[in-house]
């Protein structure tokens, strides 16, 4: 049987007088069903939420970092050019040109840049380690109850290496997205560089896609192709498809967060 089409748009909650004025995402089934209720509309400005996840370096939340303080330096500076001092202090954090706000990064490890790019950012930051838990599936429902206190719009996994599980993808259904550094569907798993390099391919890249339970093997959203050049290793391989990496996932988080998206039988388009 074919996947039922799962519509994502915005809704302005009918009961939400935590956040009045929030925009959170809502999966819509073709039955018409919706969760959370509430009215469905295109988001009219608010910057959609995103929680990232890292596990290591993370230069591609860096990216998305940079991005967002990009915009707020853009509006500050209109701002001040338009002879607003007061306001440009107290700039939005995120406008039309990225669409997001990153309102929080975990881990499951201790001790990463990634979280040390989180904290010099001001961004708040938790880590979960799966040894800390009795099960996988409890840690699996511990790191969805602590997402969940940021109330994401989208979840952006970027270089998190754990599986996430069925209990944390049930909560933000068609929400997840997970960048890997090979082109989907070849090359799955942890060693997408090296495993091109192994084969021979004169191409690769990398591809964000909708995490679906599987090993890198869901909806995808967007890819960029990157050459193997002769002489290379897995490092610097490796490196050349994560400066390509960086530029995809800002591109897909930001059109996601300004136009909603759809996944229909595996496509995924933006609204
Ligand atoms: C990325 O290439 C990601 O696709 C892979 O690990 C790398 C993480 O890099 N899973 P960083 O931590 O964002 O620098």
């Amino acid at each position: 049987m074919a996947t039922p089409p799962v519509q994502v748009g915005w809704v302005r909650p009918a009961d939400n007088s935590k956040h009045p004025y929030k925009e959170a995402a809502v999966v819509v089934h073709p039955e018409g069903t919706k969760s959370p209720p509430g009215l469905v509309e295109h988001r009219p400005g608010a910057p959609a939420r995103i929680v990232v996840l890292v596990s290591g370096s993370g230069t591609n939340l860096q990216a998305l970092i940079d991005a967002e303080n990009a915009e707020k330096a853009q509006h500050a500076d209109e701002a001040q050019h338009a002879g607003k001092a007061q306001q440009a202090a107290k700039a939005e954090p995120a406008g039309p040109a990225f669409g997001a706000t990153i309102v929080a990064v975990g881990a499951d490890r201790t001790g990463i840049q990634g979280l040390d790019r989180a904290e010099q950012a001001g961004i708040p930051t938790f880590a979960l380690r799966v040894k800390d838990f009795a099960t996988r599936e409890d840690w699996d429902r511990a790191l969805r109850d602590k997402v969940a206190e940021y109330e994401p719009d989208l979840v952006v996994s970027a270089g998190f290496m754990k599986l996430l599980g069925p209990d944390f993808l049930a909560a933000f259904d068609g929400r997840v997205i997970n960048t890997h550094p090979a082109l989907s569907p070849s090359f799955p798993g942890m060693h997408g560089p090296a495993d091109a390099l192994a084969y021979g391919v004169k191409v690769t890249g990398c591809t964000v896609f909708f995490v679906a339970g599987g090993v890198d093997d869901g909806p995808v959203v967007a890819q960029a192709a990157v050459p193997v050049e002769d002489g290379d290793d897995e490092a610097s391989l490796h490196e050349r498809i994560k400066t390509a990496e960086r530029a995809l996932l800002v591109d897909v988080v930001g059109r996601l967060a300004r136009h909603g998206w759809t996944i229909d039988n595996r496509k995924v388009t933006f609204q």
